[in-house]
């Protein structure tokens, strides 16, 4: 496994599993498989309704619990809850996660944020991210944070390369954590010729080249699957390099579009709605 060093020397799996969309059945199923076949990373999030059987995967993984970075997110409605990471770390079956973000700059965030440092502070999460701060909302949060995240997690992917986020990341030495990284299952990047010609150079897939483009941008990446064999593959990716010619290849896709457009009234419906937590 390659690492990423955080801004505190903590140290993160650059690949991982992602669970959003996974129903608890399948997201204990890929969370228990992925960490059998070598996995350490795992991302949930309150929203994904999904935390208990990420916990069940975990525990049925038969993986000591301190040899797995745990990541989850709390949804804005929980930012105001002084319960929420008890609550969270309840349903996780876990006492401490190795990763904390607050999901969406919705609500009362800078009180969400306060949340994470309190937690950082007591030993009950290793680091914290902030999720889908972009432009205002991470200048704002620059001005007033105690503590600096160590990661933000943010759309990205072959085309839309977060260039101008990047920049603010930089001073601080945050890193990037990228979701969609394939696409969310949008079969025109997956489709790619430059992916086809480089797949069939190394023996991989498109999937595969495009999750190795991440890890060198310097990306920890978490693709989502239910499919063991898709799991398998996305873990297989370290035994071959890309060049900075290919990586220039790669990068002339960047057309500065993403998938996933967030409005300001749909913060406000986020700060609202309060998730339908699994019993
Ligand atoms: N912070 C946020 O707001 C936020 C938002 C979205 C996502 N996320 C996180 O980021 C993770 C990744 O995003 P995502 O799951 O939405 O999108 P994604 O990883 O870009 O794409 C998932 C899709 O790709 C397919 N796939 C996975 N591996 C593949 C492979 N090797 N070959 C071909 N297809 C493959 C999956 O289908 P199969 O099931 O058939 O493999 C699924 O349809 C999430 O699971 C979640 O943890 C965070």
């Amino acid at each position: 496994m390659e690492f990423l060093t955080l801004n505190n020397g903590l140290k993160c799996p650059a690949i991982g599993i992602g669970t959003f969309m996974l129903t608890p059945a399948e997201a204990e199923n890929s969370v228990r498989e992925a960490l059998k076949m070598g996995y350490s990373l795992v991302d949930t999030a309150n929203a994904y309704v999904n935390e208990r059987a990420c916990g069940r995967g975990i525990k049925a993984s038969g993986l000591p619990r301190e040899s797995i970075f745990l990541s989850t997110k709390l949804w804005p409605s929980e930012y105001e809850n002084p319960n929420a990471l008890a609550e969270t770390l309840e349903r996780l079956g876990t006492d401490y996660v190795d990763l904390l973000y607050i999901h969406q700059p919705a609500g009362n965030w800078l009180e969400g944020y306060r949340q994470l440092e309190k937690a950082y502070k007591e030993g009950k999460t290793k680091a914290i991210g902030i999720s889908n701060f972009e432009g205002k909302y991470i200048e704002e949060l620059e001005r007033q944070w105690e503590i600096a995240p160590q990661f933000i997690q943010a759309e990205a992917h072959p085309y839309f390369t977060q260039t101008e986020l990047r920049r603010t990341l930089d001073k601080y030495g945050i890193k990037l954590m990228s979701w969609y990284p394939l696409g969310h299952g949008d079969k025109n990047l997956l489709k790619e010729a430059v992916f086809a010609e480089l797949g069939s150079k190394y023996g991989k897939t498109p999937a595969q080249i495009i999750l190795r483009w991440h890890t060198q941008m310097g990306f920890a990446v978490i693709p989502g699957s239910r499919n063991v064999e898709h799991i398998k593959d996305n873990l297989n990716i370290l035994d071959f390099t890309l060049s900075d010619d290919e990586m220039a290849l790669i990068a002339k896709l960047d057309k500065g579009v993403r998938y996933y457009h967030r409005t300001e009234d749909q913060l406000v419906q986020f700060a609202a709605w309060k998730p339908d937590y699994e019993k």
